[in-house]
């Protein structure tokens, strides 16, 4: 291990270089704003080469000509000339508004802490979702868990009116997937009453420990699970509530069929945000894009393909809001 290199630095870069070494000869190019930062991760990554693959030569840091035109403040490491290539961005700070460099890359890193860098994006050519993407989510979401409340506090009375929105009724089940700090158990709990259940599901267990650290697990049960193969009975749900969750979901189809599979019909479903998208985008620096998985136009047919119907869409500034019916029928 190179000094000075964080566990979760080598846990990633060992990945890439194990889903990698059997595309060789490939040229690595590791791009990102922070040229020190993009030299030092390829580096790393050149070091997780296997044996068989060391021959291969790493160079030093290059301009790199962007299709613009443009030169970009990029670190090149080729460990073979080739004509395939394949380009990790770094993510640092703000996403500059047209987003280029995230956009030419096939994976994307959070590299906001160096030592805790997390696989963000990668191409389904590289490796499938299910070979990284509860891990990386994990890793993403447990560091942010201690203060998460803190961070989006004022909150809880949205979460409460988003509740309300789904009608939960007196004795129904009620599920919270992806329920994070479990910000809206309360108001389910409340709503179904003590002849109801609450159950709140989610992968990472720092922000299934804050949300009993706060008490959220009066009245419901909390379960670490993948929202994409929840450990549920068919239909046994009435009200399925997911807020910041869909996005994450590397298959936003299966995720909403898995969701409608553990849901009575006529159950509802309610896709919630505190935070409009375009809102939301703007504070991350980002752009919507017209084939989001949110957006009205591709969220109906997905809802109607997983078993829902869409019944209403809210999206302004205050707050993100679709509510969907289960059908049960799909197509
Ligand atoms: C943006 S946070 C929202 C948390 C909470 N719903 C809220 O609104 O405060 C997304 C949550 O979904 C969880 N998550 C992401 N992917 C998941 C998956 N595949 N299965 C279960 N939970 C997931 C994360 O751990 C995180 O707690």
């Amino acid at each position: 291990m190179l000094v000075g290199v964080s566990q979760r630095l080598t846990e990633v870069t060992s990945f890439l270089a194990e889903i990698l070494t059997p595309r060789a000869p490939l040229t690595v190019i590791v791009d990102g704003g922070d040229h020190g930062a993009a030299a030092r991760f390829a580096s790393c990554l050149a070091a997780a080469f296997p044996p068989s693959a060391r021959a291969w030569k790493v160079d030093a840091v290059l301009g790199l000509t962007g299709p613009s035109g443009g030169v970009l403040d990029s670190a090149m490491n080729v460990l073979e000339p080739a004509t395939d290539r394949v380009i990790v961005y770094l993510r640092s700070g703000a996403r500059g508004p047209a987003g280029e460099g995230e956009r030419r890359a096939q994976v994307v890193i959070d590299n906001n802490d160096p030592q805790w860098p997390v696989i963000r994006e990668l191409h389904p050519r590289l490796a499938g979702p299910e070979r990284w993407h509860l891990a990386e989510s994990q890793a993403f979401f447990a560091p942010r868990a201690a203060g998460w409340d803190e961070k989006f506090g004022d909150d809880l009375p949205a979460y409460a009116r988003a509740v309300a929105a789904a009608g939960p009724a007196p004795g129904e089940v009620a599920l919270d997937v992806g329920c994070g700090t479990g910000r809206a158990l309360p108001a389910l709990v409340a709503a179904v009453g003590p002849t109801g259940q609450v159950i709140g599901i989610d992968c990472t267990h720092d922000m299934l420990a804050q949300a009993r650290a706060r008490g959220r697990d009066r009245g419901a049960a909390l379960v670490r699970a993948d929202a994409s193969h929840l450990p549920l009975a068919d239909a046994t749900a009435d009200v399925v509530f997911a807020a910041g969750l869909v996005h994450h979901l590397p298959d936003p189809a299966a995720g909403l069929t898995e969701l409608g599979r553990v849901t009575r019909p006529g159950g509802r479903l309610v896709l919630f945000h505190p935070t409009g998208r375009a809102a939301l985008a703007a504070r991350h620096g980002r752009e919507l894009r017209p084939d989001e998985p949110l957006n009205e136009d591709n969220l109906r047919p997905l809802l109607t393909g997983a078993g829902w119907a869409l019944s209403s869409y809210e999206d302004d500034d205050n707050r993100f809001l679709a509510i969907a019916v289960r059908t049960g029928s799909t197509g």
